[in-house]
């Protein structure tokens, strides 16, 4: 049984999509509704439609990805209109919306309209995007992450939580989570792509892709440790009402095996989504339940959380 819950929402699998991978169009988020995850988040949205960067703006690489979209969506409208119509159809499988403003303004203006609206699942507001052009990444600012929390939370009442880009020093964790401590926030997600890596071609010597003269985000299973630090850091750290969303490296059961032992409570699958399609949520869903019948576990909270160490 792969039953697992945030706050008061269930889900009976722990699997769903990363944001920015197959959820761009209704037609995509229907196929991951009909997969076998057990739930899914929209393509993080901003106020009014983007086309984002130019392409080439995604490469598959041997470990993983690279990808600089720029923030390609429909605008939030769409993403909204889509999760009102998704709650009525499938009211026992709530949904997550990913919200991403290019400024504090359009991050409190989309949080309006949403607290406005008969939305009833969970936002994501994703502080951690690394692709567009003159945006630094709001997660690696930490006083203004303080003070985004504080705008959006003085009138926010609706279940939310963060996606963080990855940490690297124990410092940063300890500020962060300082941060997060004070606001009423139902999970943390970790980790976004490893910001503004490169990758070449050997053939031409050329980048592999285009935007940002070839630096985007790296994806996959480069990132698995990383974003093992980053769940077990935050785990470590942060109120015990604050669940985690585990995110980044998982390829196999193994992996979201390990990010749930390190606290996740859901595990989010982007490359390897993308290179799969949605028929990895299956083999993911066999590969971990074969794992936790090994070690003799009949569900998630059974091993949530349990790493041990040296
Ligand atoms: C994009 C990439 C991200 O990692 C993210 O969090 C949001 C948007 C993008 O390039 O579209």
């Amino acid at each position: 049984d792969l039953h697992t819950s945030i706050d008061k929402f269930q889900f009976d699998n722990v699997f769903m999509n990363a944001s920015g991978v197959r959820c761009y169009t209704k037609d995509e988020l229907d196929e991951l509704a009909q997969s076998d995850a057990g739930t899914l988040v929209t393509k993080s949205a901003t106020q009014a439609k983007r086309l984002g960067n130019p392409s080439p703006r995604y490469a598959r690489l041997e470990l993983g990805s690279i990808n600089s979209m720029g923030l390609p969506n429909e605008g939030l409208e769409y993403y909204l209109d889509y999760a009102l119509n998704f709650q009525k159809a499938h009211p026992d499988k709530p949904i997550f919306l990913s919200v991403a403003g290019l400024s504090m303004e359009e991050n409190l203006a989309m949080a309006h309209t949403i607290e406005d609206s008969d939305f009833n699942g969970l936002v994501e507001f994703n502080l951690s995007c690394p692709n567009v052009p003159g945006k630094p990444q709001t997660g690696y600012d930490f006083d203004r992450t303080q003070e985004v929390l504080t705008n959006l939370f003085s009138f926010f009442t609706k279940p939310a939580g963060v996606k963080l880009p990855p940490y690297f020093d124990l410092a940063q964790f300890d500020q962060m989570a300082a941060i997060l401590n004070q606001f009423p926030l139902k999970f943390v997600n970790s980790i976004n792509s490893l910001g503004n890596g490169l990758m070449i071609d050997p053939e031409t010597d050329t980048a592999l892709i285009k935007p940002k003269g070839g630096f985007g985000g790296i994806g996959g299973a480069y990132t698995k440790p990383i974003a093992l630090a980053n769940v077990r850091a935050f785990s470590q750290r942060l109120d015990p009402k604050i669940q985690l969303i585990g995110t980044g490296g998982v390829t196999n059961g193994r992996d979201a095996y390990d990010l749930i032992l390190a606290g996740a409570s859901l595990v989010q699958v982007g490359t390897l989504l993308q290179e799969e399609g949605p028929a990895a949520f299956t083999r993911l869903t066999r590969e971990l339940r074969a794992v936790m019948q090994t070690k003799g576990y009949n569900a998630i909270s059974d091993f949530k959380g349990q790493l041990k160490v040296l």
